[in-house]
């Protein structure tokens, strides 16, 4: 998304192009290597990037991958994070929206934002002069799609042709990995429980993707049918953060919906099984979540790297993709 002052903000995956949710993917792959195995050179070069600068974190909401990424990324180029818990400033409390934010864009770099609603991130962008990097809001989770593409792409290789079932809600998480799946030809199929539609304006932009790559959107109530001939099957927590007071009505819908052997067995002999975490046993069983098939641990990694490419796209190169 564009901003006001001409500023590129990471909202969604829907905001981007499919050239620049790949671009996006492969930084994030070619940063790990980086991270992982790069000479003192390379980490010195990039150390120079952001050093002096500081990158907030504006976080309403709990996190663990997401903080520990952010302000990982923020130290692979010299910033300094500054962590803002909901209790430590005055963002919708004794203060506008718009007079926090134009204070906070003046004298931070970026701002990675964890907030409720997605009206939120978008007064946000709005108002900002510097790029807000969505850390989730109840509508979208555009970093952690990055992240799972790395980890689809590293675990599959060519991507094109494969296919992701998706097995829960329809909020955040789902909204922007569909997207992005399909983006780089991956065919998806969400089951969620009756009663749990996906987002009219997110079945509208897959159509739209869907024309474009070849892959195929289906969305169904029956977990098994999903599950059939999957190459990737998913899911996220069942009760959202803020969720909480509805908590026993949630679980009662999701009945039925534990991934488990049951579905490994219809899926493709080689599955994987992937989720964003935090993860609760209701949603899948230890032998899916603990088998050597699971990525969950590669995926939650490779958070840091999905994050580094973020802040060098959206903040070191101005949102400019060629880089
Ligand atoms: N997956 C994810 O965003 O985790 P956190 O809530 O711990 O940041
Ligand atoms: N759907 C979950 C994702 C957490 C990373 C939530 O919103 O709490």
């Amino acid at each position: 998304m564009l901003g006001r002052k001409g500023v590129r903000h990471l909202i969604s995956i829907s905001d981007l192009t499919n050239k620049e949710f790949e671009v996006l993917v492969n930084k994030a792959q070619t940063f790990k290597q980086i991270y992982k195995n790069g000479s003192p050179q390379e980490f010195a070069s990039n150390h120079q990037k952001l050093l002096g600068k500081t990158v907030a974190l504006v976080f309403s909401k709990r996190s663990t991958r997401t903080r520990i990424s952010s302000e990982g990324a923020a130290a692979f180029y010299g910033a300094t994070p500054m962590f803002l818990g909901k209790d430590d400033i005055q963002l919708g409390v004794n203060e506008s929206f718009y007079d926090t934010t134009k204070v906070l864009s003046s004298m931070v770099s970026t701002v990675f934002a964890r907030v409720n609603s997605h009206s939120e991130i978008q007064q946000l962008a709005e108002h900002s002069s510097v790029p807000i990097l969505n850390s989730l809001c109840d509508t979208y989770h555009p970093l952690q799609a990055i992240a799972d593409l790395l980890t689809i792409k590293e675990a599959f290789q060519d991507t094109k042709g494969l296919k992701l079932a998706w097995i829960g809600d329809a909020n955040n998480v789902i909204n922007d990995l569909a997207i992005a799946s399909l983006k780089l030809g991956i065919n998806v199929s969400v089951a969620t429980p009756i009663g749990i539609e996906m987002d009219k304006k997110i079945l509208q932009t897959a159509e739209e993707v869907s024309k474009e790559t070849g892959a195929s959107f289906e969305h169904t109530h029956d977990p098994k049918a999903t599950a059939t001939n999957a190459n990737i099957l998913v899911t996220d927590t069942f009760v959202s953060m803020g969720e909480e007071s509805e908590t026993a009505k949630k679980l009662k819908q999701f009945e039925g919906f534990q991934i488990s052997e049951e579905h490994t067995k219809l899926a493709n002999k080689d599955w994987k099984f992937m989720h964003c975490l935090p993860r609760h046993k209701e949603e899948v069983t230890d032998e899916v979540f603990y088998n050597k098939n699971s990525l969950v641990f590669e995926e939650a990694e490779n958070r840091l790297y999905a994050a580094i490419a973020a802040l060098e796209v959206f903040v070191v190169n101005k949102g400019d993709f060629s880089k």
